[in-house]
């Protein structure tokens, strides 16, 4: 099955002032997603800009494709005029997911902003024991706090923190984990970790991991423009020698990273 596909703007919904909920219903047959997976999807269809942009999938569902995405630049301010009906291109699922947690682990997951897309399909498959950490800037950018509180039915365990205190603890995701490790992290049968958000989100957690010797996965978002392996435009340092954040990732093994 080709990773090529069109697709049609189901919706397109403000959830606030900076992020859209888009779903893309595919006009012909595609290979299904695993989480952490992603798609490159086509903003404009002049030449400005030319390239397809990087986004992870929240949900599939049977009506199509969710995608959670913020306004940064020209591609993004573009996909915020996305109406109903239109013609899209894209191309995935593409990259590699987020590998399984053993039966003896506990999944810890940990999101940063907009990463809350690639770390709630995840979380929604989950099928123990869990926790995870969700932080945001404010209140209004935990925009799927409810969602991911939803999940405590299913015995996760939700944490938010907002960098200003307006919902959860004050502070960052990081300063939650490190609140976590204080507190009941030796309780916790194997942590694993899996993380997507802001780039020192992420290297500052792969710091712990190093010192408390944790395992776990981070999910990259580096600029991309082909988003299959053919430009090296998405090279990482890794331990291992460089990598493509779109081909060899976008999730790596949390102390390969080379920062
Ligand atoms: C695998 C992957 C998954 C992603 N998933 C999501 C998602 O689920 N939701 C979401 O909102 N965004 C996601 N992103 C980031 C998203 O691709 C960028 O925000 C988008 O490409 C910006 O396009 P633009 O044309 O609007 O901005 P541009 O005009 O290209 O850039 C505007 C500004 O944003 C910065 N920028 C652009 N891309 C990135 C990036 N990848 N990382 C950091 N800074 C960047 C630029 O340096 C510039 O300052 C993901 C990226 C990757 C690689
Ligand atoms: S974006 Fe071209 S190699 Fe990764």
């Amino acid at each position: 099955m080709n990773s090529y596909f069109r697709a049609k703007v189901l919706s397109n919904t403000p959830l606030n002032a900076n992020t859209f909920l888009l779903i893309l219903q595919p006009v012909e047959q595609v290979r299904e997603p695993v989480p952490g997976q992603f798609y490159m999807i086509e903003t404009g269809s002049s030449y400005d800009p030319l390239l397809k942009r990087p986004f992870s999938y929240l949900r599939r569902t049977p009506e199509g494709i969710q995608f959670l995405y913020s306004i940064r630049g020209k591609g993004t301010r573009l996909m915020r005029d996305f109406q109903p009906g239109k013609n899209v291109q894209a191309i995935g699922p593409l990259g590699n997911g987020y590998p399984k947690a053993g039966t003896r682990n506990t999944p810890v997951l940990i999101a940063g902003g907009t990463g809350v897309a690639s770390i709630f399909s995840l979380a929604a498959q989950l099928p123990s024991k869990a926790y995870i950490l969700y932080g945001a800037r404010c209140n209004e950018d935990l925009i799927l706090l409810n969602e991911v509180k939803e999940l405590e039915h299913r015995d996760i365990v939700c944490i938010d923190c907002t960098d200003d205190g307006s919902c959860g603890m004050k502070g960052t995701v990081i300063d939650a984990l490190n609140e976590l490790i204080a507190t009941d992290f030796s309780r916790i049968p194997s942590p694993l970790l899996y993380a997507c958000g802001p780039r020192p989100m992420l290297e500052s957690l792969s710091q712990i991991a190093r010192e408390k010797e944790l395992k776990g996965y981070v999910s990259l978002e580096e600029h991309m423009a082909c988003g299959f392996g053919a430009c090296l435009g998405c090279t990482v340092s890794t331990v291992k020698g460089n990598k493509r954040v779109c081909k060899e990732g976008p999730v790596f093994p949390i102390r390969e990273i080379v920062w």
